[in-house]
């Protein structure tokens, strides 16, 4: 495994593994670790050029404005989109929500409309849409996930109906490790003219972008889950959507022209950039992306495949723990998270157990409740794995979970 790269190099690179040598951290699905460059420039940003764009022509802001559009191109690259098409936001959340209210003010959605969500959603990409189902008017309808926790091509094709006008689906579940076929979805959606909206939080921390050659709608994510700073987050929007519509958020910098009577817009991807934007993150973010492209994409995923596939055959060997989803074979459509039980245990006291031996995984409902109830169960513990983890770390995770068995049935 190790053949690919070396991990142990790579550990030292992010500092919170050298300021907690005894953490076995497998919650990366939740918020990733940063190597230092991203964790100096951010530091940089505010020691050397902190200042405002957009408010004046001074020297310090256009070096500012020149810096974060030299972030956007980075992105735009890495998405293999143009930059215009790219805005930047606080997080996946506040980007989905931006899109799902553009698409009920710009009245792409309303009474007799309907939206197609998933089963398979983080609430992120589910309640904007309940939400303003209720205010706006249009059907909210479930693309349910079959036996194998899997989203079925055939049972898209028959929900779409000639009312469906979106399609909100995640490019990788935050709890079952599925990556669904997102050129195939897009296709089929096209096909019968229905946008679609890809929550990327996950999928794109594990796996090629490339919107050209998908051409869906809106893509989303966070760059905190992808190496990068918190509070920042991107939002791809089709050129074809961008065109002098109405804002969701307006305010100062988005626009050309403001009287009374008559507001001119800025094109996108200002447009949709009011207020002031978190300018150290995008500086910083760049790194976050320049770093994983160093590590070699392919190369990050396959070695991700291989530590899932070491966890699950020693997650299988414990007769005690129940693994949820088609985890007969890891491959690249599941790899990366992996959610299970203690047989008769609560996940909350499992993850108690853990952390006393520096073990840290997510548990709980991991904000996805609908993928609970299709499972009859309140909640999971979830491995989450990245690319500066260990063999060793799976091997400490799992004798601490021998642990968690051996202490609480002996209470
Ligand atoms: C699939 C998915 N979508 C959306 C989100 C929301 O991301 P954020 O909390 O960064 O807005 C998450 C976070 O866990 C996620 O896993």
């Amino acid at each position: 495994m190790n053949y690919y790269f070396d991990v142990f190099k790579i550990r030292k690179d992010f500092p919170f593994f050298i300021n907690n040598p005894d953490i076995i951290y497998l919650d990366s699905a939740a918020t990733s670790h940063k190597p230092s460059i991203v964790i100096e420039k951010e530091k940089e940003f505010y020691e050397k050029y902190n200042c405002n764009v957009h408010r004046t022509s001074g020297s310090f802001s256009l070096k500012v404005e020149e810096m974060c559009e030299n972030s956007r191109k980075t992105i735009a690259n890495f998405l293999n989109c143009d930059e215009s098409e790219i805005f930047f936001t606080y997080s996946a959340t506040y980007g989905i929500n931006y899109i799902a209210y553009f698409l009920c003010i710009n009245e792409y959605l309303g009474n007799d409309d309907e939206v197609i969500i998933t089963e398979m959603e983080h609430h992120a990409n589910l309640l904007p849409f309940l939400n303003l189902s209720k205010i706006f008017g249009f059907k909210v309808k479930v693309w349910k996930m079959n036996e194998k926790l899997e989203l079925d091509i055939e049972e898209l094709q028959k929900i779409i109906s000639d009312k469906t006008k979106l399609l909100a689906v995640t490019h990788m579940s935050n709890v079952l490790g599925v990556v669904n076929d997102i050129e195939n979805i897009v296709k089929i959606c096209k096909d019968r003219g229905v946008m679609v909206l890809v929550d990327g939080a996950q999928g794109i921390v594990h796996n090629h972008v490339d919107l050209k050659k998908w051409d869906l709608d809106f893509y989303v994510f966070s760059a905190h889950k992808l190496y990068g700073p918190l509070g920042l987050g991107v939002v791809y929007v089709n050129k074809k959507h961008s065109k002098k519509k109405k804002p969701a958020f307006s305010g100062g910098s988005m626009i050309s022209y403001v009287s009374l009577d008559k507001i001119t817009y800025l094109d996108s991807p200002y447009f949709f950039e009011p207020g002031t934007q978190a300018f150290a993150q995008i500086f910083a973010f760049k790194y976050a992306i320049e770093y994983l492209k160093n590590l070699n994409l392919e190369k990050v995923k396959m070695y991700e495949i291989g530590l899932t596939k070491y966890l699950l055959e020693k997650l299988k060997e414990l007769d005690f723990v129940e693994i949820y989803g088609n985890y007969e074979e890891v491959t690249d459509k599941r790899f990366a998270i992996v959610p299970f039980n203690v047989v008769n245990l609560h996940s909350h006291d499992v993850s108690f157990v853990l952390d006393r031996f520096n073990v840290l995984i997510r548990v709980g409902h991991h904000c996805a409740q609908l993928i609970h109830h299709k499972l009859g169960i309140p909640g999971s513990c979830r491995v989450s794995i990245a690319f500066y983890n260990t063999k060793e770390d799976i091997d400490k995770f799992i004798e601490a979970l021998k642990q968690v068995k051996f202490l609480i049935s002996k209470n």
